[in-house]
């Protein structure tokens, strides 16, 4: 084993994944196509811990809670048993966007974790399986490992995998109006749609077609087409996730305001289009020169920050290693080091 570090960037779904159809293997009900940025990357260092217990995860500089490190040991499990082994690590990562608010840092998270973990049990894994990989730890995160617009393939444990699909340049604004943990997860969320709501069927159905009808309009570089199925696909999310019992609401008058604001830019001759995750931010698409009009009409709401297309995940070197939390924490991680 070695001591690994890799980068992974969130990805923004354009057609939407919403809904499992195996909870274990994170197999989703349907496919879903997504576009890697190149900003709020994730940056995570893998320690080999031969002598500890436990799995230790450091997240931003500090010891992450039990929840949290439970779901990477789960994770890294996995790895474990792909590899044979049975060593322990330390995890440190350091995320450029806030945890859990819906700007889809645990794809990022999750990426950059399979990639280093694969490198540090010495996994030799191609694209395809280090995606599959990815998928273990969240859905969305088997999407960042390849580079700018991919799509997930649903299918079974072998066949669901994120790859690159050729696709006309773009950019997208986001427009960051809270910060905040989200109240409830994705993964929850999604639960309780699939279970409550009397929409989910159709949701599924409709994204088969609309997947369908997105990588023709990508392979065509059809930029309305595109625009025109993400703004209405996130509706429909939406939409869905309001009609769960109880009822959950991510978006807020802000990020409604948003989507009216691009509305009106469309109808003033900048095309673009909206969409958001579980949370209340929004994405907004656009073509490469409209981008900085654009952003500049949607500061009010928010920070505002102009993104494009970005790479997949990647093994860095030693030098970009994520430094320990503290000097107690540096004394554990560098002592165990294989
Ligand atoms: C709204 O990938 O976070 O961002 O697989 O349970 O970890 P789990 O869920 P996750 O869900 C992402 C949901 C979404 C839509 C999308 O990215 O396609």
């Amino acid at each position: 084993m070695r001591t690994t570090t890799a980068r992974a960037y969130p990805n923004i779904a354009l057609v939407k994944y919403w809904g499992k159809a195996d909870e274990e293997l994170i197999l989703p009900a349907a496919g879903s196509l997504s576009l890697t940025l190149d900003h709020f990357e994730t940056t995570t260092t893998v320690v080999p811990a031969p002598d500890a217990s436990s799995d230790v995860l450091e997240l931003d500089g500090t010891l992450a809670d039990a929840g949290q490190t439970d779901r990477i040991s789960t994770f890294l499990d996995h790895v474990r048993a792909l590899a044979g082994r049975d060593d322990r690590v330390l995890v440190r990562s350091r995320n450029s966007v806030p945890t859990g608010a819906g700007l889809a840092s645990s794809a990022s998270g999750f990426a950059a974790l399979a990639t280093a973990a694969a490198a540090a049990f010495d996994l030799d894994l191609n694209a395809r399986d280090l995606s599959r990989l990815a998928r273990r730890g969240s859905g969305s995160a088997c999407r960042s490992i390849p580079d700018g617009i991919a799509v997930w393939h649903a299918g079974d444990d072998a066949s669901s995998f994120a790859e690159t699909v050729p696709a006309p340049d773009m950019r997208m604004i986001i427009v960051t109006v809270n910060r905040a943990r989200k109240a409830v997860s994705s993964r929850e969320a999604m639960r309780l749609t699939a279970a409550t709501s009397p929409f989910y069927s159709g949701w599924v159905s409709s994204t088969e077609d609309y997947l369908e009808q997105m990588v023709a309009a990508c392979a065509a570089g059809d930029f309305t087409r595109i625009g025109e199925i993400t703004e209405s696909h996130a509706l429909r999310m939406h939409g869905l996730i309001q009609s769960t019992v109880p009822p959950i609401r991510f978006l807020n008058p802000t990020s409604h305001a948003i989507f009216d604001a691009v509305a009106e830019a469309r109808e003033n001759g900048i095309e673009a289009y909206s969409t958001a995750d579980a949370g209340p931010n929004v994405a907004v698409i656009v073509r490469p020169h409209d981008a900085e009009a654009l952003a500049e009409k949607l500061s009010g709401f928010g920070d505002v920050r102009v993104v494009g297309p970005g790479p997949g995940a990647h093994l860095l070197t030693a030098d970009d290693e994520v430094p320990p939390a503290d000097a107690a924490t540096t004394a554990a991680g560098e002592g165990s080091r294989a």
